[in-house]
């Protein structure tokens, strides 16, 4: 087996035996999926000096990539330009763009469809890499899955669609993303990331793409531990929302404030790490990720993993408890949510992010509508394809915060002006503790 030693930097140096015969043709990366992960991966790449090609499904998006028109918030028009300017990022959306590769990333989404992991979009990917499979080269799967899909999904297809063996003729290895979409502290490059291979040789082959890219590398002894790690990281954070949107809706019925709570409990410096409730979780990574790896366990071992579907049980109430605590509110003043007018803030799942997949606030809008409310959003970041066509869709304005009856704060961007809803709106649900004052209530 030939070794797929990656490029080294800028301009584009050879990649020794890349192709099997220690030819000095550039290293050629092709990342398969240009959303939320493969994109950022993409630019740091062309950053560091490889030749990068974004293979892309969708023709749309492929083509506004070649625009320069770039639809992931944490990647810039700036930062397109420059990597579409370096002639070493080509993307598209036609598979023969895989062609002569050295080194193939699979981001792609991994869903659930009816509860059930649908891998259709990782089995594609591998697909198209095993027609341009070569020896000596390397396909790592980013998209986070349950532990063994590496090793007995992706593997196989490529060995299948080859002719080649894993371990033998080609590396392999899985590398879960950890980018979180709106942080400006911790990005792609200063992340540790998490690298694992089904072999030595193709850890190393994994390892030393990385280590071009980010600041450290973190190997693990198989790709089993590396995709159970992503998988326990965000069924860690969704297991603890949970508890504390658990003790949020006890605590207001014990008439204590549980914010006031976390935040003492927030002084501690060891054994505890602070979560804060809100209106329910989103995205493409706690509401799914967790339930793969539930939905494994099931599978494998024929029990349940209770913290999951506990966890899942309490986070799926969480918009309806919102809408609960609106129409308690309502009641209290005489009045019914039939024909009032509420103003959602915030639609996207996470703050500062134009993301509303999955988002609570979709769930919100939707039951309000259902008594029969007039609803209304502002969001600064969603774009409006991913929002109901049945919500008027409003600036958080002066006057449209006094005409309605109710405020409710979903996600509190901070290009809210949290003065301006205190002084305007007449009532306000806060389910992010971002204001105060006698109008105002919290989760
Ligand atoms: N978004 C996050 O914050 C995040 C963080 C960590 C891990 N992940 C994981 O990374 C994976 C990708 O997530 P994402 O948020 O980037 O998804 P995304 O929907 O933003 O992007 C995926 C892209 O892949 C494209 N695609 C699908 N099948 C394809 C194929 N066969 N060939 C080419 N392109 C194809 C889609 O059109 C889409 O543009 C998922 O498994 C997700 O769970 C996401």
């Amino acid at each position: 087996m030939t070794a797929a030693t990656p490029p080294t930097g800028p301009p584009m140096p050879p990649l020794a035996g890349s192709a099997g015969g220690g030819d000095d043709r550039p290293g050629r990366l092709v990342v398969i999926g240009q959303g939320y992960v493969g994109l950022p991966l993409a630019m740091r790449a062309v950053e560091a000096g490889f030749r990068v090609v974004g293979l892309e499904r969708d023709e749309g998006r492929a083509k506004r990539l070649a625009a320069g028109e770039s639809y992931v918030e944490d990647v810039s028009d700036e930062t397109l330009a420059a990597a579409l300017d370096s002639g070493r990022y080509r993307p598209t959306s036609e598979t023969r763009g895989c062609a002569g590769f050295d080194i193939a990333v699979i981001s792609v989404p991994t869903p659930l469809r009816d509860g059930v992991p649908d891998l259709s979009y990782v089995e594609a990917g591998a697909g198209t890499l095993a027609r341009y499979l070569r020896p000596g080269a390397t396909v790592i799967l980013e998209s986070t899955t349950y532990p063994g899909t590496t090793e007995e999904l992706v593997g196989p297809i490529l060995e299948a669609g080859s002719g080649l063996t894993a371990g033998t003729d080609f590396h392999l290895g899985y590398s879960p993303e950890r980018i979180d979409p709106g942080n400006p502290t911790w990005t792609f490059r200063n992340t540790p990331k998490v690298v694992a291979g089904v072999d030595p040789a193709s850890l190393a082959a994994v390892q030393g793409f990385y280590d071009q890219l980010v600041d450290r590398t973190v190997p693990v002894a198989s790709t089993g531990v590396a995709e159970l790690t992503k998988l326990l990281e965000n069924t860690f954070r969704h297991v603890n929302i949970a508890l504390v949107n658990e003790l949020a809706m006890f605590a207001a019925d014990l008439g204590i404030d549980v914010w006031e709570a976390i935040d003492a409990a927030s002084t501690k410096p060891f054994g505890y790490l602070r979560f804060t409730p809100g209106p329910g979780v989103g995205g493409h990574c706690l509401p799914i990720d967790p339930s793969y790896l539930s939905w494994r366990v099931r599978r494998r071992l024929g029990h349940s993993f209770r913290f999951v579907e506990l966890a899942n049980d309490v986070n799926q109430h969480m918009p309806d408890y919102v809408v609960t605590r609106l129409v308690t509110a309502f009641n209290k003043r005489r009045l019914a949510v039939n024909g009032t007018r509420i103003l959602l803030l915030g639609m996207a799942y996470k703050r500062n992010t134009g993301d509303a997949r999955e988002s609570p606030g979709l769930i919100v809008a939707d039951r309000l509508l259902g008594l029969g409310a007039v609803v209304s959003c502002a969001d600064p970041h969603v774009p409006d394809d991913q929002l109901d066509a049945r919500v008027r869709r409003v600036d958080c304005s002066a006057d449209e915060l006094a005409a309605a009856d109710a405020v409710v704060l979903l996600t509190d961007h901070d290009r809210f002006d949290f003065e301006l809803v205190g002084r305007h709106a007449r009532y306000v649900l806060d389910t992010r503790h971002r204001l105060d004052g006698p109008q105002v209530e919290h989760l």
